[in-house]
């Protein structure tokens, strides 16, 4: 299926007041992952696909998704990044009951910032992500950066057997301690990346997504330096990252624009150098042999509008502090797990690994899912977090976008925005943001046996 067809935004009709009826049906489907020359893998997917419908709408168009459950256990669908209301956030027991086999349920929303986002589900999310399970989403800007080709490499990180089957085992208590469930085969939107052809002298504008379980990604291109215009959906200030590595832990995004100024015919490699020692080429962008087609790069500008995110007001902030705990030391011994309630030895299946202020709440989302912070609607709330365990955590916050405003005590540059925050062993990272959105919205690691281990919590703005 071509990119095109698997546009079901609204394309060049004219914006409507009704919203389009979209429908998704979660479903099992067969992909050919590893291409022709290996079996199709059996996945679950929105309309049986990897990845599922990119979904376009523009900023200001009120969404109407009717989903349909054909596996045959319970799920839901997390619009993730989108600051929805609360009832149509997709987490089961929390927000909505869970959408039984054969039942449908509605979400509609208008999502309030323009950007890139995704969807994947919130129920047994380890299995069912794992399994293939998510979608692009992106909202256009009513001014977008203009640029000669617009992207998405929805990356996704897959444990496949020699013969191309999902290998069996999600919820190892022993990974689940550690790093997650590391794959063992990266495919780009759907596919093991190819070559992707580009243009000597195009400006495009790339919207990477991590859509892995587990996988960290540092992403470098060899000879380009990408500029970063927005985080997680949010605009930043327009900035070449550090050591020109694109950091992405899962569920972050990253819009960047590239000018591609390297030599027609020649090919540079993306590379993922993130684990010490396991860098491996992604993919690479391939020159086409003709001229360029500019002298220069355009000199038109980089930054995206601002969304409509109230800057917080942090001398009027409440602060709180969420300690993320547990989990086995980097050489495999136990760190302290002394006092935390309902904790077992890590690594056993099915007990918690992980805690948050001591509590583990462990699974999905699920009823009676109690609030550890209530915050007052419509006050900044700062919440440190801070990172005790050796492992890195992507923390992920529901309903809210929040400025990063320190790592260990240093103030970010760049104006940075996020819904999901990487944290470094033993970093403490300060956000700030304001709780505007009421409901109870869940906190936690989107390295999803972490959060299935305990990783987790909720927190309640009311
Ligand atoms: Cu992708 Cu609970 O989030
Ligand atoms: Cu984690």
């Amino acid at each position: 299926m071509s990119r095109r067809a698997a546009l079901i935004g609204c394309g060049a009709t004219a914006l409507a007041d009704q919203p389009r009826p979209l429908r998704l049906a979660a479903a099992p489907g067969r992909a050919a992952l590893r291409g022709t020359a290996f079996p199709e893998t059996e996945i679950w997917g929105y309309g049986g696909r990897v990845p599922g419908p990119e979904i376009r709408a523009r900023w200001g168009e009120p969404l109407q998704i009717v989903v349909e459950n054909r596996l045959d256990q319970d799920t839901t669908v997390h619009w993730h990044g989108i600051r929805a209301p609360n009832a149509m956030d997709g987490v089961p027991g929390l927000t909505q009951p869970p959408i039984q086999p054969g039942e449908t349920f509605t979400y509609a929303f208008t999502p309030p910032d323009a950007g890139t986002f995704w969807y994947h589900p919130h129920a047994n999310s380890l299995t069912q992500l794992g399994r293939g399970m998510a979608g692009v989403l992106i909202v256009e800007e009513p001014e977008p950066i203009l640029v000669d080709r617009d992207l998405v490499w929805l990356l996704a990180d897959w444990r496949l057997s020699s013969d191309a089957r999902i290998a069996p085992g999600f919820g190892n208590g022993m990974e689940a301690a550690m790093a997650g469930r590391v794959g063992n085969t990266m495919t780009l939107n759907g596919a093991v990346p190819a070559d992707q052809r580009v243009r000597a002298g195009e400006r495009i504008r790339l919207r990477l997504v991590n859509g892995a379980l587990a996988r960290i990604m540092a992403l470098r291109i060899e000879g380009h330096r990408p500029v970063v215009v927005a985080i997680d959906s949010q605009p930043c200030d327009p900035h070449e990252p550090k050591g020109g590595r694109l950091l992405l832990g899962s569920a972050m995004r990253m819009d960047v624009i590239i000018d591609m100024q390297g030599e027609p015919g020649r090919r540079y490699q993306v590379i993922d150098d993130f684990y010490d020692g396991l860098a491996y080429p992604l993919t690479a962008l391939a020159y086409e042999a003709g001229r360029p087609i500019r002298a220069q790069p355009p000199d038109t500008p980089l930054r995206l509008p601002r969304n409509p995110l109230p800057e917080p007001d942090l001398a009027g902030a409440e602060r709180h502090e969420l300690a993320l705990q547990g989990g086995m030391m980097g050489g495999g011994a136990l760190s302290g797990m002394g006092g935390m309630n309902g904790m077992a030895t890590p690594g056993m299946d099915g007990d918690a690994a992980w805690a948050i202020n001591g509590m583990s709440m462990t699974g999905d989302g699920h009823a009676g899912m109690p609030p550890l912070l209530t915050l007052a609607r419509g006050r900044t709330c700062v919440l440190a977090l801070r990172n005790q365990t050796a492992w890195w955590h992507p923390m992920r916050l529901h309903g809210h976008s929040f400025r990063v405003l320190s790592r260990n005590g240093v103030p970010t540059p760049h104006h940075e925005w996020g819904d999901t925050v990487l944290l470094p062993p033993k970093e403490t990272v300060d956000l700030a943001f304001v709780a505007d959105n009421p409901g109870d919205w869940m906190l936690h690691c989107h390295v999803m046996d972490h959060q299935m281990a305990g990783l987790m919590t909720v927190l309640r703005v009311a």
